[in-house]
């Protein structure tokens, strides 16, 4: 057979409604046009994030009834370890609350002030957690990740060139660690490939300088691997999964993308001087290290999940969807970033909205018009999220202007996709007439969650 089904029956439906157009454009203006501040239940098509919002299986429910809740020692702590250990290796693994605190205290406990950290792309919280202690985080990513409307099978890869170069520059005491993100969410969701990984280990390894993987997205670049690279098409997820990891010194992670959770996460390492180390702050900053700042249940939850993310059938089904998405985006001439991402679809916005300038933020113009139009919560990744002042305290646009529909994890089915690709239609009639926006208010950190925007005349 030709069609790819979900691998899966629903047992338990959440309703969603769609309120009239006035209301949505109502609420947006009371959101101070920055959809982080709108009511989820205003939200029908929820795409703001594939972080958490995913629906758990049967299996991951039942798992929940067994929770452990003892302080020390649970047995849901010993599940979780089991799963996180047989897919990774590591020799210390701390559950944490959520990928971000597994960067804060990875950056806490390695990072000095003045250190620099390379990354293919940092997302904006890994960002955020290592420029808080004063170190500079670079995004070393590929030439054809940088090319929006290049189709090729690993635009997430690091250059090779450039991470020599910023380690020649900057010397090695300076760089405590590198990070490779699989998949490369800021860039598209696109993957990188088992040889890239392996040659960025090797140059590290020149300069004894550790890597650590950013593991959010393990899961679908596992499977994008077996798709893509020569020699990985018979081999099972969990094996490439374990390859991957098998060139790492230590991983963070947030289970609630490929753990398919609704919280929480995990920092890994081998070296017992940083086990030790990620210990000692963990307990001060999430709790004891049986359980870090999650219940038992979540650890019962995070130990299914990760292993149904390696299923096959089910990135099978995952990628299918998403893609599904991409061919009536490309007949349509909607330009995104090809190939399609693992979790997500990202709109060039600078190109969909050419009349509106980088600093005049078209990601906002275009997010804020799929949900006025059609109640689609999509996110900006552009210069709000991205866009840096520089020493005269002049704002510089992102390198692009991204707006992505992340797709929650087994939630939405084909005709709730059908339903979008009908809302952009009716954006295309109109997007000349969507207007830019200027920020009203902003906080030091993170402003694209809080900030407030108005729309320009
Ligand atoms: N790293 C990457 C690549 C991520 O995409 C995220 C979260 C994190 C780290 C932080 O994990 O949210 O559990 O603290 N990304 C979400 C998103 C929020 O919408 O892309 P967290």
């Amino acid at each position: 057979m030709r069609t790819i089904i979900e691998p899966f029956r629903i047992k338990m439906t959440e309703e969603i409604r769609l309120v009239p157009r006035e209301q949505r454009e109502k609420a947006l203006q009371e959101a101070h046009y920055n959809v982080f501040l709108l009511d989820a239940e205003l939200c029908p098509i929820d795409l703001l994030t594939d972080s958490g919002t995913g629906a758990m299986s049967a299996k991951q429910w039942a798992a929940l009834m067994l929770g452990d809740e003892s302080y020390a020692g649970s047995k849901s702590w010993k599940k979780f370890e089991n799963a996180v250990r047989t897919i990774t290796g590591f020799k210390h693994i701390l559950p944490t609350h959520q990928g971000r605190a597994a960067e804060g205290i990875l950056a806490q406990t390695q990072i000095r002030e003045g250190d620099v950290i390379p990354n293919n792309s940092h997302f904006d919280t890994t960002r955020a957690n290592f420029e808080f202690v004063g170190a500079t985080a670079l995004d070393l990513v590929c030439d054809e990740g940088m090319q929006p409307g290049l189709d090729a099978p690993f635009k997430g890869n690091m250059d090779i060139d450039k991470l020599r170069t910023c380690i020649e520059t900057h010397g090695r005491e300076r760089i405590p660690f590198c990070m490779i993100t699989v998949t490369n969410n800021t860039g598209g969701g696109q993957p990188i490939s088992m040889q890239n990984i392996r040659e960025v280990k090797a140059v590290l390894k020149e300069y004894g300088i550790p890597l650590v993987i950013d593991a959010c997205r393990f899961a679908e670049n596992a499977y994008f691997i077996r798709e893509r690279e020569h020699g990985y098409g018979d081999k099972s997820l969990l094996e490439i999964a374990q390859e991957m990891f098998s060139y790492a010194d230590a991983a963070t992670m947030s289970a609630k993308k490929d753990g398919l959770a609704n919280i929480g996460g995990f920092l890994a390492c081998h070296d017992d001087g940083w086990g030790e180390a990620f210990r000692n702050a963990l307990i001060m900053r999430e709790g004891f290290p049986t359980y870090g700042g999650l219940a038992g249940r979540d650890l019962e939850v995070i130990a299914v999940g990760l292993m149904e993310a390696l299923e096959y059938d089910y990135q099978v089904y995952r990628h299918a969807t998403i893609t599904y998405l991409g061919k009536k985006f490309e007949e349509r001439n909607i330009p995104f970033v090809k190939p399609v991402g693992g979790h997500a679809l990202f709109i060039d916005a600078k190109e969909f909205l050419p009349h509106i300038p980088p600093l005049h933020y078209p990601g906002i113009g275009l997010v804020n018009a799929l949900y006025v139009d059609g109640g689609i919560r999509g996110v900006e990744l552009g210069s709000v999220m991205f866009g840096k002042k520089d020493d005269q305290g002049v704002e510089k646009p992102a390198r692009l202007e991204l707006v992505r529909l992340a797709f929650p994890r087994r939630v939405y089915t084909q005709s709730h996709f059908d339903y979008i690709v009908e809302v952009i239609d009716d954006v295309l009639l109109h997007r000349d007439q969507i207007p830019g926006y200027r920020i009203t208010r902003q906080p030091q950190y993170l402003r694209h969650f809080t900030c407030h925007f108005e729309p320009m005349k």
